[in-house]
């Protein structure tokens, strides 16, 4: 039996399998058969920015002296993402009131009291807003790490890359005034120069980056000529897209890498940490074939390992990265001519 260990944010993890985010997550039930199944750690559902910020709208209709700061800033944010938050506004109405944020941190007590895996909390962000004292109240509930989801849609015709960027940055400084243990930041492919602002990410002090976040895309109904939604979960293939980037970008970072999309079976696992990842995160798999594909994973990777004679995971993580391989032009290609020219 290979050894599966490895460290994660500075966290020990009994295999570089975690499971990710997502709406499972909310289930003590779910989160004991993760850790049963060999997950090394879990990353606990999202709380919304917009959640918070409904909180501290209570508190500020409760007429406290401090309250009129919070207005002006909950004020300010509707005033510059109206269409985001009209929306946000609605999903908080009809969802966020049997999901508070003390339901929330009462939950990541429970889970930490009932789990040996490391708990990792998150939340989804799209400003530097502020909702960052939350972040304290959940380092004080007892998680282990916090994830942070950020997601900046470049759909503003008004604001400059650099300036989409920046909110990538100014949440990292908020939220690192008010926790010491470990964050993530899970980030989308939206970036100029991706690798080079990847980079710069690294190094503000995040111990990992979670590469990446799967955006949901409208699509169109042409029967009833509608606005649809489309695949919530993902297909298998869509590893790739991230292992091109995990390849590139390991041995490049001041952090770990959690390689995250189309994680459906153990090969792409294998692939990632090849590439270089320190662990992958698993999400949709999950929801196609039950809490138990964790342990596929795992026998699968460790089935590998026997194989090839490897017996840690740092015996071969990132061997085919970018910087370890003869042709690293392999990982830039994005037009095959030759590949092409044969299909005819
Ligand atoms: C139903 C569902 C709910 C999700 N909820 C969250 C969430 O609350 N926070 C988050 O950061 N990611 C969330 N995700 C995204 C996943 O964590 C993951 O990043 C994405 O689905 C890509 O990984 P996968 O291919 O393994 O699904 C959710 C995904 C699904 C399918």
């Amino acid at each position: 039996m290979a050894d599966l260990s490895t460290t994660y944010m500075g966290l020990k993890l009994k295999s570089p399998i975690i499971a990710g985010s997502s709406g499972l997550m909310n289930s003590l039930e779910n989160l004991k058969q993760f850790e049963n199944a060999g997950a090394g750690a879990v990353v606990l559902k999202s709380i919304f920015e917009e959640q918070i910020l409904l909180e501290t709208q209570k508190f500020i209709n409760s007429g406290d002296e401090n309250a009129k700061q919070w207005n002006n800033t909950f004020k300010g944010i509707v005033d510059s993402q109206s269409h985001y938050y009209e929306e946000a506004l609605d999903y908080i109405n009809n969802f966020a009131k049997e999901h508070t944020l003390d339901q929330y941190l009462a939950f990541i007590k429970e889970a930490k009291k009932n789990l040996r895996i490391p708990v990792i909390a998150s939340i989804h962000c799209v400003s530097k807003y502020d909702w960052s004292y939350f972040a304290r109240r959940i380092q004080d509930a007892g998680a282990d790490a916090l994830e942070l989801n950020v997601y900046v849609l470049p759909s503003d015709f008004n604001r400059t890359g650099t300036e989409n960027e920046q909110v990538y940055f100014d949440v990292i400084e908020e939220v690192k005034k008010q926790v010491t243990i470990p964050i993530s930041l899970k980030i989308g492919y939206y970036f100029s120069s991706l690798v080079n602002t990847v980079q710069k990410l690294s190094e503000t002090g995040v111990s990992a980056l979670v590469m990446f976040n799967r955006p949901y895309n409208p699509d169109i109904d042409i029967h009833n000529l509608k606005l649809t939604s489309n695949y919530l979960l993902s297909n298998p293939e869509e590893y790739a897209r991230t292992l091109r980037w995990v390849a590139i970008l390991s041995g490049k970072l001041k952090c770990d890498i959690a390689a995250s999309s189309g994680i459906h079976s153990f090969e792409p696992v294998v692939k990632q940490l090849l590439a270089g990842a320190t662990v992958v995160q698993v999400a949709s798999a999950i929801y196609l074939h039950g809490i138990d594909q964790v342990k596929q994973l795992v026998t699968g990777l460790n089935g590998w390992m026997d194989e090839n004679n490897f017996e840690r995971i740092s015996d071969f993580r990132g061997k085919l990265s970018q910087q370890n391989i003869e042709n690293p032009a392999a990982y830039e290609r994005v037009q095959f001519m030759k590949l092409y020219s044969k299909i005819e």
